[in-house]
């Protein structure tokens, strides 16, 4: 089975780094298809722990390491970790950067700051790392690439553009000072030489590997719910973090995937905004949190913590095309006399889903075989299931709109605001039903 996807079946932070370098031992790839330098893994190898953000983990292993095309790349990031891997004896000769992965450039790290800013309370909780005005800028065939790096006259005139037009929205819109053209140039040239020797046709090199029949892995970052077409927009990164993409972003036809990993946590954490039904009320969350080590790599932010969430686990299967699960960080449970975990939820009509296969489920998760199955011996742990079912109700379109309830503030508050705005527009009986017999719901409109 020589290709591979690992992907994040819940909000990212998973775990993925760990199973990723369990599994790079046998591999002869490790290959990143999305995302930036929002991800971070935590390695630790032979008692030595490294933080890395952009560069693929198996460079730890001596692997061969791919930064496809899908990617986005701060070119000042990516130095740091190879000045940092080589000074600790880490070689990054096996790396491999995409010459169509684009370039965040410092302006695109400007504008997420100031708009999260400005947004204020009806922030996404980006990771402030120029991740979706990136991307933006990507769709809009406004970008500038990894490539770029190679024709200096090219590079300055395509920075002279850009930020021309950045610095208007910097000053004008956002009221922020704007960026200095002759810094900005000098710097990214001098990245550009540094850059230079790790560009590569890195489609071709993957294809040949696989041609080959060698071990290819492919790691997404973040994780399904995430995802920016599947997720909980807008409360997502800017990239499709499912496993389908990993052609797309290496730049293989995806017949070559044998098989999908899901990485998902016993419980469940999420970091920013946005709609959470299991999150824990109470004193349990901060245990869960303290237990779990749960804050951030990159931004050292608190994650939110919640139960085993069935639901979104079984949409994550569906999309993912999943073959196997890998379950984290079940030792942390091992503190929690009860686990509830949720495996429906409950519509505004009264009804409840709960799977792609399964319509109705009763009360209490007896039909859950792993932790669930606890709840089956009393009629106090069916009410804390039916609890977290509860918790999905607010769940309506109108959830996920940003201009009518983006959540801010503490969790409880969070989770009455977004009762409130779906009791403000009762008029809307769509639901968010993710691995409901129905397609999900997009209602962001
Ligand atoms: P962005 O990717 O920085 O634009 O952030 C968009 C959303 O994705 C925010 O809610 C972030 O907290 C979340 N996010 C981005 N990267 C990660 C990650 O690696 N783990 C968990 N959440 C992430």
């Amino acid at each position: 089975m020589p290709a591979t996807v690992i992907v994040g079946a819940q909000w990212g932070d998973e775990g993925k780094g760990k199973i990723v370098d369990l599994l790079a031992l046998d591999s002869d790839f490790v290959c990143r298809y999305q995302g930036g330098p929002n991800a971070g893994h935590t390695i630790v190898v032979d008692g030595e722990t490294f933080k890395i953000r952009q560069i693929p983990s198996g460079v730890l292993r001596g692997k061969t390491c791919v930064i496809g095309a899908g990617c986005v790349v701060d070119p000042e990031v990516f130095l740091t970790e190879v000045d940092e891997l080589e000074s600790r004896g880490v070689s990054t000769g096996v790396v491999h950067l995409s010459g169509e992965a684009h370039l965040i450039m410092p302006w695109h790290v400007a504008i997420d700051q100031a708009s999260e800013r400005r947004l204020g309370k009806l922030q996404i909780g980006t990771t402030r790392r120029g991740i979706g005005p990136c991307y933006a800028d990507k769709a809009a065939r406004l970008g500038i690439r990894v490539q770029d790096l190679l024709e200096p006259k090219i590079l300055r005139q395509k920075i002279e553009v850009a930020l021309a037009e950045k610095n208007v929205w910097l000053e004008r819109v956002y009221g922020v000072p704007p960026l200095a053209l002759e810094e900005i140039a000098a710097q990214l040239e001098s990245f550009a030489q540094r850059i230079r020797p790790y560009v590569s046709d890195t489609s071709l090199l993957v294809d040949q590997a696989l041609r080959e029949g060698r071990e290819v892995l492919m790691e997404g970052a973040q994780g399904t719910l995430l995802d920016l077409d599947h997720g909980t927009y807008p409360f997502v990164t800017s990239s499709n973090t499912v496993a389908g993409n990993a052609a797309t972003g290496i730049g293989i036809g995806p017949n070559r995937i044998d098989r999908v990993i899901g990485i998902a946590k016993a419980y469940v954490t999420r970091v920013g905004e946005g709609p959470f039904p299991t999150e824990i009320e109470g004193p349990d969350q901060e245990r869960v949190r303290e237990l779990g080590g749960e804050f951030g790599t990159v931004t050292g932010r608190e994650r939110r913590c919640g139960w085993l969430d069935l639901v979104a686990l079984r949409y994550a299967v569906r999309l993912n095309g999943i073959t196997s699960l890998a379950l984290t960080k079940l030792d942390v449970l091992s503190h929690f006399a009860e686990l509830p975990v949720c495996v429906a939820y409950r519509l505004r009509d009264g009804s409840e889903t709960y799977g792609p296969r399964v319509r109705r489920v009763r009360r209490g998760g007896a039909r859950c075989r792993d932790f669930a199955r606890r709840h089956r011996r009393g009629a106090r742990e069916r009410r804390r299931a039916a609890l977290i079912e509860d918790q999905a109700r607010p769940l309506t379109a109108h959830a996920f709109a940003p201009s009518v309830n983006a959540p801010s503030g503490s969790p409880s508050r969070r989770r009455h605001s977004s009762r409130n705005a779906a009791r403000r527009s009762a008029s809307s009986d769509k639901v968010y039903a993710p691995a409901g017999p129905t397609p999900a719901v997009n209602g962001s409109q």
